[in-house]
């Protein structure tokens, strides 16, 4: 996600937009720009790179003075990190700027339509169209151009506008992606997030949906759509710094938990359009689908277990058989691979190591490669021939939780794209795939409005030696990542074991007081993962159940049970990782363990 700071008021712009941005840099970034009004002009300097790079600039060049403007860090998702691409952007005559945080669903509807109508584009990036549309609506009403332009706008933004005509008021206006106003004395702000301006002021309003607000250095006034004027109740905040940048949660892994419905919706809506699945820069065409013998799926750690989610999920829609390997083992065991296997790396960083050197090797020995990434410009984005961007904005916490989650929705994009490509699927079958993955935020919001149940299942076993995690096909893919989830962040040592497998050796472990957490929410082995549930229960285990909503004879079983919403079954392991997620969160909050950053890991392995 970018960062968004505005301010009006007595005092110079620039440092106070600087220190601003400075306060939203936790939240990742790669490029950085402000603009101010000067002497009835708009003055900009942007660059890609650190606030540091951007203050040599304003250092180098002409000094700019000016007491009221806007300033942006960048996260790129449409456009690699350059200067160029970075915010602010210009309108056609300079006399808009324009930052902007969130994404433009239509904007390539949108720049074909500017273009035929004359106006041309420097950057790669969806905010310059709203930029030359503000000029392109602009009839001197500011707040009916901006509803003008807001009403064609699909998708999710934040936006600070400033317009030349107005020397000393400027305006914003939000959708889905947060925005708020910072309330001073002689002065007033708009920013992403609280820690921008919470050194100037702890009254705030909280901008909702289609809200449009117009600021100068005395006044704020907050407007719908129509032009009519709102009242807005100022919210007095009363975090520390530490506790504003994680929106007021603990940690950034349970502020990471929370998102995940808005993420998992920004990654999916601007693929699905019209019912049909658009991967506006996948050039996987038809012909070559066809020829596809083989899908390798290549990853590391949390994303490798994405991979073993994609293998069920590929199979189970396009019959194309699917590999799924580590990525530090596919390098040294002589895969079979030719130039009829498609190689699918995944990879939140986009810099691990292990998964960079397997995807070279895979386009060694002749494979095409198609990366599922979440850093726009990462390494494995520039090499991979084709990259599918999971748009989790950027993940703090070194346990990875929302891109999992948004890596899995992609996987799942890619395999109805091919079902597309390869006509494999009727229309039903289709919608109900596209209903399946469109239910999922508002499902995974229930889940999350649920957590108390987990928070009290975690109570009861956060002083447990060891954790089983049981479950069968895309349970028991789940339950790797549920494993792994706990052992990285509470230290506690678990394993994720196939239900069935079970009895195969491991269940000599099993004695009184093994905590096993058993996923059951895959339908067709509901009466098996019950029946596994008692043989643990026999030797003395205590059960913890996920199971899907309805299925209450489980209770008869089970010490615990958790309710998931009833979903498609190839989403199920979106749904059914979220009470794990909170599970190991709670145990390690229990244990007092330092969470984001957990011992001996780092949030990106660039060693091999
Ligand atoms: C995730 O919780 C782990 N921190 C780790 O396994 C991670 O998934 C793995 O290192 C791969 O990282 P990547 O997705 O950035 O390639």
């Amino acid at each position: 996600m970018c960062g968004i700071v505005g301010y009006v008021g007595k005092k110079q712009a620039v440092p106070i937009l600087l220190d601003g941005l400075s306060k939203l840099e936790y939240r990742g970034y790669d490029s950085a720009g402000i603009a101010v009004m000067q002497n009835g002009e708009i003055s900009i300097r942007k660059s890609k790179g650190r606030l540091a790079v951007l203050r040599e600039k304003l250092e180098a060049g002409n000094p700019i003075s000016g007491v009221m403007g806007i300033g942006h860090t960048r996260w790129a998702t449409h456009g690699e990190p350059s200067d160029t691409n970075s915010h602010p952007h210009l309108s056609r005559s300079g006399r808009f700027a324009v930052v902007h945080n969130g994404i433009i669903e239509n904007y390539i509807k949108l720049r074909q339509r500017l273009t035929e109508k004359g106006f041309e584009f420097i950057s790669e990036t969806d905010t310059e169209v709203i930029a030359h549309m503000v000029e392109y609506y602009y009839n001197g009403n500011i707040i009916e151009t901006v509803a003008k332009v807001t009403e064609r706008l699909e998708g999710s933004y934040a936006l600070g506008i400033l317009c030349a005509d107005m020397p000393d008021t400027f305006v914003a206006v939000r959708k889905e992606s947060p925005l708020i106003v910072g309330i001073g004395e002689g002065e007033n702000f708009i920013a992403s997030d609280i820690p921008a301006i919470l050194s100037h002021t702890r009254d705030v309003y909280f901008l909702e949906n289609n809200e449009i607000v117009m600021l100068s250095a005395d006044k704020v006034d907050v407007y719908n759509l129509d032009g009519e004027i709102i009242e807005k109740n100022p919210f007095h905040v009363d975090w520390d710094i530490s506790a504003a940048e994680k929106g007021g949660y603990e940690h950034f892994m349970f502020k990471e938990i929370m998102e995940q419905p808005n993420v998992i919706r920004d990654t999916i809506q601007p693929r699905i359009r019209n019912g049909k699945i658009v991967l506006d820069d996948i050039s996987l065409t038809a012909d070559y689908i066809k020829g596809i013998n083989k899908i390798y799926i290549v990853a590391c750690g949390s994303a490798y277990h994405v991979g073993v989610v994609g293998k069920y999920i590929i199979e189970g829609i396009n019959r194309i058989p699917v590999e799924v390997a580590v990525a530090s083992e596919f390098r040294y065991m002589n895969p079979v691979v030719d130039d009829k296997t498609l190689t699918v790396v995944i990879s939140q960083s986009g810099e691990t190591a292990d998964t960079i050197a397997a995807m070279r090797e895979a386009k060694r020995l002749g494979s095409r490669t198609f990366a599922i990434v979440n850093v726009v410009g990462s390494a494995i984005a520039r090499e991979a021939d084709d990259v599918l961007y999971t748009w989790a904005g950027p993940e703090i916490s070194v346990a990875t939780t929302k891109a999992y989650s948004t890596q899995l929705t992609a996987i799942y994009l890619l395999s109805l794209y091919i079902a597309q490509e390869l006509e494999q699927l009727d229309d039903e079958q289709f919608r109900m795939h596209i209903e399946t993955l469109e239910a999922l935020p508002d499902n995974i919001a229930k889940i999350l409005d649920n957590k108390g149940e987990i928070q009290y299942a975690a109570s009861q076993y956060y002083n447990a030696k060891s954790v089983f995690f049981l479950g069968r096909t895309l349970d028991y893919a789940v339950a790797l990542e549920g494993s792994l989830k706990l052992k990285e962040i509470s230290y506690i040592h678990s394993e994720a074991y196939a239900a069935g497998e079970l009895k195969h050796g491991t269940i000599a472990l099993i004695e009184d007081g093994t905590v096993v957490v058993a996923l059951c929410t895959v339908k067709k082995l509901f009466e098996k993962m019950l029946s596994n549930i008692k043989e643990v229960k026999a030797r003395g285990a205590v059960v913890i159940a996920i199971a899907e909503e309805g299925h209450t004879e489980i209770e008869k079983e089970a010490d615990h049970v958790i309710y998931i919403p009833k979903c498609g079954e190839l989403a199920i392991p979106s749904e059914t990782v979220v009470p794990l997620q909170l599970f190991a969160y709670y145990i390690a909050s229990l244990k007092g363990l330092d969470i984001d950053k957990p011992r001996n890991l780092a949030k990106s392995v660039t060693v091999e």
